[in-house]
């Protein structure tokens, strides 16, 4: 098959490393740190997970078959400084990969997922307030 001209060099080894760094850093986070903790059992099969995650949605493949949104519905407590706290370390570890055009693109992606996921959330959990926007990182 012919690659497409011009289309983004990102790659597997990439997103994986994205993944990888990005939750070097989130486990070490003081409020993110022990949500995960409290839900994740198995690293290596929610490494493979998220990656399958990204790799759909920035290289078209079609290995991921998880349900992300049930999934934040029933994280109790969440807050739209947990969401940009995410979105923070997640745009210091793009920064760190040293691929302007992988940067942006992930970065904005996550910030839409995250608005959407955090939208959805509010309608479930505080279905009675305003909504809240995100500020961007
Ligand atoms: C406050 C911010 C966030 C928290 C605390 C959080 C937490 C979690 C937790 C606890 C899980 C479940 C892990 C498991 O049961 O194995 C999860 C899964 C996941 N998260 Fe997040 N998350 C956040 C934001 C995001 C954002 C912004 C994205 C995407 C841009 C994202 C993408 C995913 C995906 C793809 C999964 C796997 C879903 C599945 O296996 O079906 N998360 N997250």
């Amino acid at each position: 098959m012919s690659s497409i001209p011009n289309s983004p060099a990102y790659t597997e080894k990439e997103i994986d490393q994205l993944v990888r760094s990005f939750y070097e850093k989130a486990r070490k986070d003081p409020s993110l740190g022990p949500i995960f903790e409290a839900h994740v059992t198995n690293w290596e099969e929610h490494f493979v997970q998220m990656t399958d995650f990204w790799s759909g949605n920035l290289l078209g493949t079609n290995r991921f078959y998880g349900a992300p949104m049930p999934k934040h519905l029933a994280v109790p407590n969440l807050r739209p400084e947990l969401f940009e706290q995410w979105l923070k370390l997640f745009k210091q570890t793009t920064q760190e990969l040293d691929n302007e055009s992988f940067q942006l693109h992930v970065n904005l992606l996550a910030y839409r997922i995250a608005s959407r996921l955090w939208a959805a959330y509010q309608m479930q959990h505080y279905p009675d307030k305003p909504l809240l926007e995100l500020k961007a990182p």
